[in-house]
């Protein structure tokens, strides 16, 4: 298996007009832990980096950007060079946040800030709680989403793992994960932030640590069939969707073709064919910048 140009999905950023209850959310419900904090914004981590999730606090509720992992400073500079021939907007030429050795944001399609780097510094206190070991993922719904998918390839050097329907869903991968970020046709927001824990059981205690504050999940555990987690979602304060899973399909075969459904397969759930219609209602959209 050969690595691409970006290597992790590094954190997901987010603006809340509430951040106590965005901070209890991630840490009381989800089970991350916080690792930092300055005068509006709260650094989160499942594991050893300095943040995989951002709070910022702010006027609206809204995605801030997506940090990326390039693998090295050379896939950096790539990528950077790319970003300037496509024409898209650097916003910051150096990292935004402390803690980074090297990178720099751009606005992509749809209004969506990517943040590519290099060397984000350890939390410096690694505590374990009850949370996900890690990040896993992103599902957001492009309006352009095959536009979305060929720019997440040409510049980002995602690869492709599964296809649904006819212009309608892409499942992108940048290491064995069998999706980094997952694209489904919609409104031009994010739908869900995703984390991978060890065990089914450990959904369950989500679902009980939701029930015992008069919250629930929205939907699951279900099998997907895009992806082959088990997965159970809820909603965080600031309108966009949480997702907890495992057992997600490892890819180390490049030449794996990507897995091909129709819309009418039972991709969402292969234990039962009941499909929530609010489910796709939630999300948020990206600030304007
Ligand atoms: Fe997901």
């Amino acid at each position: 298996m050969s690595w691409g140009l970006i290597s992790e999905m590094g954190y997901v950023g987010l603006q809340t007009t509430n951040l106590a209850d965005s901070v209890f959310d991630a840490t009381q419900i989800l089970g991350l832990r916080e690792t930092d904090r300055d005068a509006n914004a709260v650094y989160l981590s499942a594991g050893e980096a300095h943040h995989e999730l951002v709070y910022v606090e702010s006027d609206v509720n809204g995605v801030d950007g997506f940090g990326l992992v390039a693998s090295d400073g050379d896939a950096l500079r790539q990528i950077r060079s790319r970003v300037q021939d496509e024409g898209f907007r650097i916003v910051n030429s150096k990292p935004r946040l402390d803690g980074i050795e090297d990178g720099f944001a751009f606005v992509g399609p749809e209004g969506f800030l990517f943040e590519i780097y290099i060397g984000m510094q350890k939390a410096g206190r690694v505590e374990r709680t009850f949370g996900p070991d890690r990040y896993g993922h992103i599902n957001f719904h492009p309006r352009d989403v095959t536009g979305m998918m060929k720019f997440l390839h040409r510049v980002l050097d995602f690869r492709l793992s599964d296809t649904i329907g006819d212009d309608y869903a892409y499942f992108m991968r940048c290491n064995p994960d069998h999706h980094g970020i997952a694209l489904i046709r919609g409104e031009g927001t994010l739908h869900h932030h995703a984390w991978q824990t060890q065990s089914i059981a450990d959904l369950s205690k989500l679902g009980d640590r939701l029930n015992a504050v008069g919250r629930e999940l929205i939907w699951g555990p279900v099998r997907h069939g895009a992806g082959h987690n088990i997965a159970a979602y809820f909603v965080e304060t600031t309108g966009a969707v949480v997702e907890l899973y495992t057992d997600l399909e490892q890819i180390y075969d490049d030449s794996r073709s990507p897995v091909v459904w129709s819309e009418g397969d039972n991709w969402w759930n292969m234990w039962s064919s009941y499909r929530p219609t609010e489910f796709r209602k939630y999300g948020i959209t990206p600030v304007v910048r």
